[in-house]
């Protein structure tokens, strides 16, 4: 039997996706309009004139999740003016906003045709098929038994040369102030044989640097083709054989699950890159205590220090909250002692924002939000004299890079240092997707300049990195 001809028959409709929140949404979304891509829908630009937009949400603190509002305002307007030139322009709410506030979506932006939480996306086609052919909204935020990886086409779009696998979803920590276990679930792993197999096709598609993604990317135990339960040591060392892929990360973990065979993983895989995110959000015991981290300061920099053994030029970036309820003045300068303990390449700081049905939200001690802002500032400070510190001690360092594409001027890359940070470089576009041997030559606030020193690279990873004597 032939299948039926597409292409001639079936015009060219036009899907804009807006991604807030974190990398695994920026993954969703690719991978939702990989499964629109059999309909005819093919990526645009902007949502003016669309057939579909899909609103990729994140509802992690109240600023994110008022942002969906806002665009479902402005996009009122954009889905009439399509109305009005005899089209029709879907409106898909997804990510955890959707999986959160479900009907009330609806309830208040009447115009939105489809609300699907991060479990459903594999129907994506089913409920489009369902809306276009009556009016209503579909709402679909159930956790299905089913997980949608098995339903989920395999990544067709090429990502370039940095690509993003998503090895592991959901969360069963439950800290106090986090709404992820309510909006992704429980804790899921794919297993290995899976991963390896998207990993393959994505180097073949280009990829030369993978981070592998989850919530709490490193609790990652998938069944492995032996039957057994794989850590994420073990899956790392795996990945570390596939052919062609020069880097690898994975994010966000957290310091509970930072077992021995992961950290010995560290010492031993030369393209596991010297940079982890490993958020600790405060530095007091009492703090940590009431945010059910399920560790304490000292246990924090432990696994630091172990790290640090295992690859002495690593770095780490974090996590920060200021003004959990309950955080005194002591708590905060216990944050700051930590931060100066540890020494960050880099962090994330947010003023803590209360979230509907998470118990933070209702605990006594809520802190003023004068108060917060105040710590907030004080985290940041200390935290940007300590990124500046770092970025200025690569001048004059010899460092791989891999260059993922043209940079903003003529004539210029950009890619990546080993550590993540921004880099660019004089040199043609025809080196993008290659880690070349360079040298850094000026610290720019949110860049590094480098010289190429060799315009080929030998394909193998790299090794570990030489600071310039
Ligand atoms: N799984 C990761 C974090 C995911 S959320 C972990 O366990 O560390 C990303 C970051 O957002 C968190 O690390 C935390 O610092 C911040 N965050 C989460 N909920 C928050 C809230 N209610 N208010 C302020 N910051 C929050
Ligand atoms: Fe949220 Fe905590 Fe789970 Fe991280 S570990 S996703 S902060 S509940
Ligand atoms: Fe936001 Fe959901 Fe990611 S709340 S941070 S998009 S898991």
């Amino acid at each position: 039997m032939t299948p039926a001809t597409t292409g001639t028959t079936t015009p060219r409709k036009r899907l804009f996706v807006k991604t807030w929140g974190c990398q695994m949404n920026v993954y969703d979304s690719a991978r939702m309009a990989d499964v629109l891509a059999p309909l005819g829908y093919a990526p645009a630009e902007t949502a003016d004139g669309a057939d579909m937009v899909i609103l990729n949400t994140c509802h992690i603190r109240e600023k994110a999740s008022e942002k969906l509002f806002s665009e479902l305002g402005r996009l009122r307007e954009a889905k009439r003016a399509r109305e009005a030139e005899g089209g029709r322009m879907v409106l898909a709410v997804a990510g955890c906003v959707a999986q959160a506030e479900g009907a009330e979506i609806t309830a208040r932006a009447p115009h939105v045709d489809i609300v699907l939480g991060p479990q459903s996306y594999h129907r994506l086609p089913e409920m489009v098929a369902r809306i276009t052919r009556a009016t209503g909204s579909v709402i679909e935020t159930d956790f299905p038994a089913e997980q949608k990886f098995d339903h989920l086409p395999e990544v067709s779009a090429p990502q370039g040369p940095i690509a993003f696998l998503t090895i592991q979803e959901g969360c069963d920590k439950f800290c106090s102030f986090c709404v992820v276990p309510y909006t992704r679930g429980a804790e899921y792993s794919r297993p290995a044989a899976a991963v390896l197999a998207e990993a393959k096709r994505l180097v073949a598609q280009g990829a030369r640097e993978i981070a592998l993604l989850g919530q709490n990317v490193n609790a990652y135990h998938g069944e492995g083709p032996d039957g057994a339960a794989w850590g994420l040591g073990r899956l790392l060392r795996a990945m570390a054989e596939i052919e062609g892929l020069a880097r690898l990360r994975y994010t966000t973990s957290h310091p509970r699950d930072m077992d021995d065979d992961l950290i010995a993983a560290h010492g031993e895989i030369p393209a596991l890159m010297p940079f982890l995110h490993l958020p600790v959000q405060s530095g007091s015991d009492r703090v940590l205590k009431a945010m059910n981290r399920g560790h304490t300061a000292a246990e924090f920099l432990a696994v630091v220090e172990k790290l640090r053994a295992a690859r002495p030029d690593l770095a780490l970036s974090s996590d920060f909250i200021a003004g959990h309820p309950g955080e005194t003045q002591e708590d905060h300068q216990a944050t700051l002692r930590l931060i100066e303990r540890v020494g960050f390449a880099q962090a994330f700081s947010f003023k803590y924002s209360p979230r509907p049905g998470t118990p933070a939200a209702g605990a006594p001690l809520q802190v003023p939000e004068t108060e917060k802002d105040r710590r907030l500032h004080e985290i940041q400070a200390l935290l940007r004299d300590q990124q500046d510190m770092f970025n200025r001690s690569r001048l004059g360092m010899r460092m791989d890079v891999l260059f993922t594409g043209s940079g903003r001027h003529a004539g210029q890359l950009a890619g990546r240092s080993p550590w993540l940070q921004p880099v660019h470089a004089e040199g043609a576009a025809a080196l993008a997707g290659q880690v070349l041997p360079c040298e850094v030559i000026a610290i720019h606030p949110n860049s590094l300049a480098v010289r190429i020193l060799a315009a080929s690279s030998t394909g193998d990873p790299p090794n570990q990195e030489k600071a310039a004597a």
